[in-house]
């Protein structure tokens, strides 16, 4: 071997042991100069001889070019979960379950080891001969994802292995991003404007998922080591052991962890870990303790996908008090308002919360909190941020109690909130931007206005575009307004146009549903047209009147009232007439009250079931008896002991003949195949 082949050689060797003294073992021995300097001597050698550079190199950590996609991983040993417990009860069973199996004497305590549960993504590294060959991600715990571009960025993945080293060994730990680099990226996001991160778990998921090994490489990710699942030679013979171990070969172990004996070592741990949580430089979610010995484990087993000799003893979610500064109001896409109050921004576990859902005014009534509360906060699911409770002894005076809004805060309309309901709405519907994608799909949708190929996708464009604010702004759209749109195209557009102007022809009914009255569907905007006959006579209509219409009690008769006294209503359903929107007269059915039927016989136009799908969309309710208040019996050849019952009870017959009359009355639309002649 030549001088400078064998200088290369050494000064790897060098830089891997004083990578693995200053990264993982945090005790290094030269100064970070001396180290720059070997670096730089390594590089200028790799230069001169690129022929010698290797992947494991400590230079070629972020070497690898992006990748075009991921590809998996069908992990040799399956990646396990761990079984939860969550008090010193159940800590108590899990190591008399222990005892039971190994079937120690009373006398005898476990070898326990407890350590850190760490907050971030379970990862596999294999080695062969050493050299690190892949780093896969947990998945499904059978197949994971390919991220070794990624994790040789990592200081703390050693490239090659320190002192004597297995043929094969495969290391299972944990990758985490530190809360200080976590806190900085944010602050640097969210200066540029950019998203941030909702925590560290998640950040650290982003950069492990990154296709760009660059990208990984700047996130100041660490890969902490807890367990061996393959190797070559016999492992050590408990897990104190193979932890030592691992530190040896150049693997990081999150500290602190500990060896002891029995529950009260376990819990003395739990304790300890509890209360030194925030000191630590990374998020943990618990405990995790391990029966220290390798030939108990082995007795033990795993029972489903968790070892019966490990346990995660999880925190409870932390919880940090805080003050309520005001309310928000967001208003949703069907109308709804949803209270979000303003805090005060305080850390939870790692995250700056500064707003929490109320989600409604029962909520805000349970908790009893007011603005300038005092309140406790946690993470619902380590998530979600959620107000506890409010800590009424702290309640100094000056507090404001949090009534919604009675005009809405994106449009302005009147907010109504039905008796007894705990959601307020904006009563803007149509006119409210914050609801115009919903409404105008409501609007175009197939019982409606019913306006072909008109689907989400070009509202919402036409929306962004500026080009439609509310729906009479369909019937004004020109060809040179859709092409712009993304996939759009001449015939498309054309159809489009056809299909919108072909919806003017439409009938009262679905004029009524199309505006997206709460409370009013089709059944109801059906007996609407049916008792007032036309959209005049029920725009002058009373609350007295409205409340004698069949299917209209008085929480529909007050969205009727509030939605048609809304100025920008009648500007909306105007402007629809002016575009050309209109109906035939309003044929009223005699006998027709949204009533009760009953059928019997066979028809032959259409099988029963089909008759009572009409019925029902009718909003007419079908019954299988026939009492006083049935409406009437439709009876088909060879009714029976129905047809007998109505005529005792004086209940009117109808044929065939006369159900479909009533049917073409309402609008139904009967295939002519299927329709009988009549
Ligand atoms: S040992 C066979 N040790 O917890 C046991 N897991 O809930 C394998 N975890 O997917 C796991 N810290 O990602 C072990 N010190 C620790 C851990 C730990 C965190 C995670 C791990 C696993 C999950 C199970």
């Amino acid at each position: 071997m030549s001088r400078d082949r064998q200088r290369l050689e050494a000064l790897r060797e060098r830089l891997h042991y004083h990578a693995h003294r200053y990264y993982s073992l945090d005790d290094p021995e030269i100064s970070d100069a001396e180290y720059d300097a070997l670096f730089a001597e390594l590089k200028v050698l790799e230069h001169q001889h690129p022929e010698w550079i290797v992947p494991d190199s400590p230079t070629q950590r972020v070497g690898a070019q992006p990748l075009a996609a991921f590809s998996s991983v069908v992990h040799r040993v399956a990646m396990l979960s761990l079984d939860n417990i969550f008090s010193e009860q159940d800590l108590a069973d899990f190591d008399r379950r222990i005892r039971e199996r190994l079937q120690l004497p009373e006398s005898a305590d476990v070898g326990y080891v407890c350590e850190p549960k760490l907050d971030g993504l379970a990862m596999s590294l294999r080695y062969v001969q050493g050299s690190l060959v892949q780093a896969a991600t947990r998945g499904d715990g059978q197949q994971g994802e390919d991220v070794t571009h990624n994790l040789r960025t990592l200081p703390t993945v050693p490239l090659r292995l320190q002192g004597t080293v297995p043929d094969r060994l495969e290391v299972r730990g944990e990758v985490l991003m530190p809360k200080s680099v976590f806190l900085s990226l944010n602050e640097q996001a969210q200066a540029r404007g950019e998203k941030i991160f909702a925590n560290p778990r998640n950040a650290a998921a982003g950069s492990v998922r990154q296709l760009d090994p660059r990208v990984a490489a700047g996130r100041g990710l660490e890969f902490y080591a807890y367990a061996v699942a393959d190797c070559s030679t016999p492992l050590p013979s408990s897990h104190t052991l193979t932890l030592h171990w691992l530190r040896e070969l150049g693997f990081k172990i999150a500290e602190p962890w500990g060896t002891g004996w029995g529950p009260s070592f376990c819990r003395d741990s739990y304790h300890y870990l509890a209360q030194n949580r925030s000191r630590l430089p990374f998020d943990i979610d618990g405990m995790v303790v391990k029966v220290d010995g390798v030939s108990a484990q082995q007795i033990l087993g795993y029972v489903a996908r968790a070892p019966r000799w490990a346990a995660a003893w999880k925190f409870p979610a932390e919880q940090v008090v805080t003050h309520v500064l005001g309310v928000d109001w967001q208003v949703g896409r069907t109308g709804a308002l949803t209270p979000v109050a303003r805090l005060e921004p305080v850390n939870v576990g790692g995250v700056i919360v500064s707003n929490a859902t109320l989600h409604n005014i029962d909520e805000i009534a349970r908790l009893d909190v007011q603005v300038g509360d005092a309140v406790v906060l946690y993470r619902a699911g380590d998530v979600i941020p959620k107000i506890d409770r409010v800590l009424f002894e702290e309640r100094t005076g000056a507090l404001q109690p949090i009534v919604p809004p009675t005009a809405c805060p994106v449009c302005g309309a009147e907010v109504i909130r039905p008796e007894g309901e705990a959601i307020s709405r904006c009563s803007g519907g149509l006119y409210c931007p914050a609801q115009r994608l919903e409404s105008l799909c409501h609007f175009v949708s197939r019982r409606a206005m019913d306006i072909d190929g008109l689907g989400e996708q070009w509202i919402k464009q036409l929306i962004d575009h500026d080009q439609v604010h509310q729906p009479a702004d369909l019937y004004r759209l020109t060809k040179v307004q859709l092409l712009p749109l993304d996939r759009m195209g001449e015939k498309l557009a054309d159809n489009l146009l056809q299909a919108i102007a072909h919806s003017r022809e439409t009938t009262l009914p679905r004029f009524l549903y199309a505006l997206g009255i709460r409370t009013v569907g089709e059944a109801t905007a059906r007996s609407l047209a049916q008792h007032f006959r036309s959209l005049e006579g029920l725009l002058q209509a009373s609350r007295e009147e409205l409340l004698r219409v069949a299917d209209v009690g008085p929480v529909t008769a007050d969205f009727l009232l509030t939605f048609m006294h809304q100025e920008t209503n009648r500007k909306i359903m105007d402007d629809l007439r002016e575009c050309g929107v209109h109906w035939p007269a309003v044929q009223v059915v005699a006998g027709w009250q949204g009533g009760s039927f009953v059928l019997t016989g066979t028809l032959s136009s259409m099988s029963r079931d089909e008759a009572r799908e009409h019925l029902l969309r009718l909003g007419a309710k079908v019954s299988g008896s026939v009492s006083r208040k049935t409406q009437a019996v439709i009876a088909g050849a060879e009714a029976g002991s129905k047809l007998a019952e109505a005529e005792r009870l004086g209940v009117p017959v109808w044929s065939e003949a006369d159900f479909l009359n009533l049917l073409r009355e309402q609008g139904v639309e009967l295939s002519s195949t299927t329709t009988h002649p009549i």
